[in-house]
């Protein structure tokens, strides 16, 4: 889309848009798990802020550190499979778009562009990598090896997928476009079901980067993860893409955050779409937020202008927000300011 006609769309168009302009099985891929029975959205929506007032929020600051990286707000992209799908410049792009927001961009290990070309299309990209549980241990430590490489600074191994599971039903038609591959080879290595913790021991132990396993909703598991050396963990059902009757994540988050205390990061993601929504993560304990939709609407939008405008609405979103209820300093939100609904009792 031309640069003009992007500076005038509201980013909160990019999904209607991003609908338009891709073909039916591609916007269908995207969208698939984002409707009830997932709770992620209705969760969001439930909750209400009670604000606080004559309190001075002259300079809301967004800015802080994720694994000792400095980002200019806590919001960043969470993996999403197969870019190219979305745009020419695929994970380029969305790398490329998350510097400029001075954000972070998890790479995904399914991804069209190889960690190795990202990284000379965006030299100063803060970057993560995704992995799955691939049970050859030799190619996954060869994909490990790469991603070090290239200057990623965390893995972020998927705990939540022992079985292979459809994320879109198959009446929706996607398929890997004609033309692209998989960069780091990910067919055919099949997925582990044998996972137990000692997985992320053996992550750790073969890579000096810290290990901080994806989609982990429980907080006893958030323990156990975090005993076998996790730095971090990311509470996430996959974007209600694998287990639609999950508990949404916003509902997972206070627990696992609990159990964790200041032994790991906690983060979050799933159905994050506005700033408040990151406001309701920070006050139920995350330190971050990752967002995967937006940011492939904004991707499909406007490429990598359009995944930094994505990043930079939400940010933008949260500081209006965090004035609004009173707060300036996003590390000491008060503790009441989330207002659950009762319990639903018929
Ligand atoms: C199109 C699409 C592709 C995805 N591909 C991956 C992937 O390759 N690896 C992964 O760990 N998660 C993947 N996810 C899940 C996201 O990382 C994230 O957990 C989820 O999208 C968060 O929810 P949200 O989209 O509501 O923000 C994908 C999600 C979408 C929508």
């Amino acid at each position: 889309m031309a640069d003009e006609l992007l500076a005038r769309l509201d980013p909160a168009h990019y999904a209607t848009v991003a609908r338009l302009l891709l073909s039916a099985p591609i916007a269908g891929w995207v969208d698939a798990g984002d409707a009830p029975p997932s709770d992620a959205r209705g969760a969001f929506e439930r909750l209400r802020l009670l604000p606080r007032v004559l309190r001075s929020v002259a300079e809301v600051h967004t800015a802080t550190t994720l694994l000792g990286s400095a980002v200019r707000a806590p919001i960043g992209i969470a993996p999403i499979g197969i870019q190219g799908a979305l745009h020419p410049d695929g994970e380029r792009a969305t790398a490329r778009g998350a510097a400029a927001a001075g954000s972070i961009a998890i790479l995904p290990v399914n991804a069209t562009t190889s960690i190795e070309d990202v990284r000379v299309a965006a030299p100063d990209a803060t970057l993560w990598f995704q992995l799955y549980a691939w049970p050859d241990r030799g190619a996954l430590a060869e994909v490990v090896a790469r991603a070090e490489a290239a200057g990623c600074r965390a893995l972020v191994p998927l705990v939540n997928t022992p079985v292979v599971v459809p994320h879109v039903p198959a009446s929706v038609g996607f398929r890997l476009p004609a033309g692209m591959e998989l960069a780091h080879g990910a067919g055919g290595h099949g997925l582990d079901a044998t996972l137990d913790p000692t997985w992320l021991e053996w992550l750790a132990g073969i890579s000096r980067l810290p290990v901080v396993p994806k989609g982990v909703m429980h907080p006893e598991d958030a323990r156990r993860a975090v005993d076998a050396g996790a730095r971090g963990v990311i509470v996430s059902d996959h974007g209600g893409r694998q287990l639609p009757r999950s508990v949404a994540t916003i509902d997972a988050l206070p627990a696992v955050a609990e159990a964790v205390g200041d032994r790991a990061e906690v983060y979050l993601d799933g159905g994050i779409r506005t700033g408040t929504d990151v406001l309701f993560a920070l006050a139920r304990g995350a330190r971050a937020v990752f967002v995967g939709r937006a940011a492939c609407w904004g991707l499909a939008v406007g490429g990598a202008e359009g995944v930094r405008r994505v990043l930079e609405r939400l940010r933008e979103e949260l500081v209006r927000d965090a004035a609004t209820c009173g707060i300036a300093d996003l590390a000491s939100i008060p503790e009441d300011l989330v207002v659950a609904p009762a319990p639903r009792t018929t």
